[in-house]
């Protein structure tokens, strides 16, 4: 634990779609559609109607932002109605990303020129190229270079690293970005999963720990990255479709959309990442009882519980765990950083907690960070 390290985080941001679905208003549209689905369909095996308290307590979520609630709740449509913006305009992802990123500007008193690069990182990139990344520093104004980078919900842990990696390699400050627009890769004609997600976008600054620390500065001690690979979470959405003809993403049962086998996911993950901070903080000398915060990945309440209870061997408080997920849903990449911008408040310099997302792949990651301001 003793080792210095080579970088720290200088600040972060949020941004927060103004709109917002309630778990009754999401099972009111569904269940509309399930019903004239049902009659459309009499021939077929029925569907079900989905439930505002079921997706409570399996879930923890209460509610989701997302970019756009209209589409999302139109019966004929079930997807958010996002209308192509020309390539003159900024588009949708870069400019969630950009006022993500502003907002960590401004929270860590840094201009573009302080930044040397950019990684956009997220579950899913609204265009093959240019990359994200380099819209977004274009629009900021940075000098240097940008790339994207995928690692589903695990993503914004594998930036964190990835910007560590830019620091020593000698870049002075690496902004790190997660616009997620999850609502576009969730079918809300899936009983088992149109309550998932929601739309944010974080913004983390990674910069050399040299000099005075900022107001609010974080050690990153160490980080460590585990993939396993699994199609218990799996899209198939991707550029090959345009050279097979079974393209139907309004298809209640497509693959081309988020899909995934919720109860191996549960089961696979939680002991795969309660392993990985284990270790990981036994391979720092961190003794667990010592840590003051988890900022989990939200996914689900029970799952972020059950990591908490094997990482600590008692339960944590919510204090120790805080959940965004009641207001946000899973927001991928996205949630474990809302949940360090929102709750590190009472920790002491010096003291200690984890970042650690985790998801599709499998894939896990987890970042100690420690007070310096
Ligand atoms: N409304 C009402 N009932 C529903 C429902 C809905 N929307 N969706 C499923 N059900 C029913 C199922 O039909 C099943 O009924 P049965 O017992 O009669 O067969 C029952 O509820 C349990 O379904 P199941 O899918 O096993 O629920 P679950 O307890 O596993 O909870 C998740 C579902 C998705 C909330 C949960 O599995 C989960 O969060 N897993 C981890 C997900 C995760 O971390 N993913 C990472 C993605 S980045």
């Amino acid at each position: 634990m003793s080792k210095s390290p080579l970088a720290r985080i200088a600040g972060t941001g949020l941004f927060t779609p103004s709109q917002s679905i309630s778990n009754e208003e999401l099972v009111e549209a569904y269940n509309a559609w399930v019903d004239k689905w049902n009659a459309a369909n009499p021939d077929e095996e029925p569907k079900q109607h989905s439930s505002a308290e079921f997706i409570e307590k399996a879930s923890g979520i209460k509610a989701r932002f997302v970019l756009n609630k209209d589409g999302i709740l139109d019966t004929d449509r079930m997807r958010p109605s996002l209308p192509q913006r020309t390539n003159d305009e900024l588009s949708i992802m870069a400019e969630m990303g950009v006022t993500a990123a502003r907002d960590a500007m401004k929270a860590a008193d840094l201009q573009p020129a302080d930044i040397d690069a950019v990684i956009c990182a997220a579950s899913n990139m609204q265009r093959a190229y240019p990359a994200m990344a380099v819209e977004i520093q274009n629009a900021l104004g940075i000098d240097g270079y940008g790339f994207d980078m995928n690692v589903a919900c695990a993503s914004a842990a594998f930036g964190i690293q990835n910007a560590v990696g830019l620091i020593a390699t000698g870049a002075r400050r690496v902004l790190m970005v997660n616009p997620e627009i999850c609502s576009a890769h969730l079918n809300f004609r899936d009983r088992d999963a149109h309550f998932i997600f929601g739309d944010v976008s974080t913004a983390v600054i990674v910069e050399r720990a040299e000099g005075e620390p900022g107001p609010d500065s974080w050690e990153i001690i160490d980080t460590r990255l585990k993939t396993v690979f699994s199609n218990n979470i799996r899209n198939n959405f991707g550029f090959l479709n345009h050279t097979s003809d079974e393209l139907d993403i309004s298809a209640p049962d497509t693959d081309k959309l988020f899909k995934q086998e919720g109860r191996k996911v549960f089961k696979d993950v939680v002991p795969m990442v309660a392993e990985l901070i284990s270790g990981h903080l036994a391979d720092n000398e961190i003794d667990p009882t010592t840590l003051k915060r988890m900022w989990l990945h939200q996914a689900n309440l029970s799952m972020n519980q059950f990591i908490a209870r094997k990482v600590l061997g008692r339960d944590a408080s919510e204090e120790e765990a805080p959940v965004v997920l009641d207001t946000y849903a899973n927001t991928s990449s996205s949630g474990s950083m809302i949940a360090f911008h929102r709750h590190r408040e009472g920790i002491d310099i010096g003291e200690i907690g984890v970042i650690s997302g985790f998801g599709a792949g499998y894939s896990a990651g987890s970042v100690i960070v420690r007070r310096a301001a």
